[in-house]
């Protein structure tokens, strides 16, 4: 089949599209046909090496995080999906590479396709909004009337992220540039702040919990908006070692974890707030949970471009460059 592979970490010019062999499908497997498959900073993180030691993939292999597409194989032990059934998914991190013709996804992983999306819209979701939900729902907990922050707005995260905060209920102020700030508006942000114009530390206050995704020195800022008690979760600062231990990393791996957060963990200690790194996970449970509020339009799935299987490569370094206005990149794979 064709893929779009990594063949050596760290350039540009260590991926290609070529032939792989097909997947094999396990018991617990559903073999989807991928009609569209998302890009994520993560796949250009991966191929530049920079995961390796989370996510340690042996080259060759496929990239590609997020998919739509057709159920075309079930294994013996599927209970919940039929060939012929449209699904979605964010494969588990152990088992990527979405940007194929097939892949093999454990049950638990995949979700039915919102009716309402095409397999484009659809692709552009799972990473994104399975982020969202974990940070909001599973971690902060967020209560009706409470203040959320969240960082860059527009990004294929922010997007998602304001919009199920407010379906939380939530008074949600977030960060943006200057064309983006009617988006976000319409998303449903209550406080837009301009970063071009101004610091976001200086006008927001008393703040329950910020979601951020640009870590250094907004992170580090970002705690001076929380009131005491209040939670920054951060899916771009340093790991910390809940997180080491959730991922099974050795001592030594765990402690390196702890020593990296250790100067954001104090500053937030000082300030009564707390500090935690998230990494999102797979999760079909979580997709279906979501599904409704997609089907009745109150999350919008975000779409900057797509771009065809074979101009992948493209579609990666459009990412990187930061060219999308708002939203995310999608790749077609039919
Ligand atoms: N750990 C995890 O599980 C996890 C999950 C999802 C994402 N992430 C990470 O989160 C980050 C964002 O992901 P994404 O998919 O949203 O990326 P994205 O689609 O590339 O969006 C990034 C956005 O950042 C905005 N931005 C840049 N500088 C900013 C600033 N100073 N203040 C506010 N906004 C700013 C840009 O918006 P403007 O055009 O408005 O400037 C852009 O839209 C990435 O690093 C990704 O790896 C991690």
């Amino acid at each position: 089949m064709r893929a779009f592979t990594v063949e050596r970490y760290g350039s540009k010019d260590g991926v290609r599209a070529g032939d792989v062999p097909e997947p094999e499908v396990g018991a617990d497997d559903v073999l989807v046909r991928i009609q569209a498959a998302s890009v994520n900073p993560l796949d250009r993180m991966i191929r530049d090496g920079e995961m390796k030691t989370i996510l340690p993939y042996k080259v060759p292999f496929v990239l590609g995080n997020d998919l739509a597409g057709v159920v075309v194989e079930v294994g013996a032990a599927v209970t919940r999906f039929a060939v012929g059934d449209e699904v979605f998914a964010r494969p588990d991190k152990n088992r990527i590479g979405t940007f194929a013709e097939l892949i093999a996804v454990h049950q638990d992983d995949v979700a039915i396709k919102p009716a309402t999306l095409t397999m484009e819209e659809a692709a552009s979701l799972p990473l994104v909004a399975l982020t969202s939900w974990q940070a909001l729902v599973e971690r902060a907990h967020i209560q009706p009337g409470q203040k959320v922050l969240i960082h860059a707005g527009s990004g294929g995260l922010g997007t998602i992220a304001i919009q199920l905060a407010k379906q939380l209920g939530a008074y949600v102020a977030t960060t943006t540039s200057t064309p983006n700030v009617d988006l976000v508006k319409r998303l449903g942000a209550d406080v837009v702040v301009d970063y071009k114009k101004q610091a976001f530390e200086a006008v927001l206050r008393d703040y329950d919990v910020v979601l951020d995704s640009l870590g250094g020195e907004t992170l580090m800022k970002s705690l001076d908006v929380l009131k005491p008690g209040g939670k920054v979760i951060s899916v771009a600062g340093p790991p910390d070692a809940t997180f080491g231990r959730e991922l099974g990393a050795n001592p030594v791996i765990r402690l390196v974890m702890s020593a990296l957060s250790l100067r954001i963990r104090r500053a937030a200690r000082r300030r009564n707030v707390t500090y935690s790194f998230l990494f999102m996970k797979a999760s079909g449970d979580q997709l279906r949970e979501l599904t409704p509020l997609i089907e009745t339009g109150k999350i919008r799935p975000v779409v900057d471009t797509v771009f065809p299987f074979e101009s992948a490569r493209e579609a990666l370094e459009y990412v990187e460059a930061g060219r999308p206005k708002a939203g995310k990149v999608v790749v077609r794979m039919t």
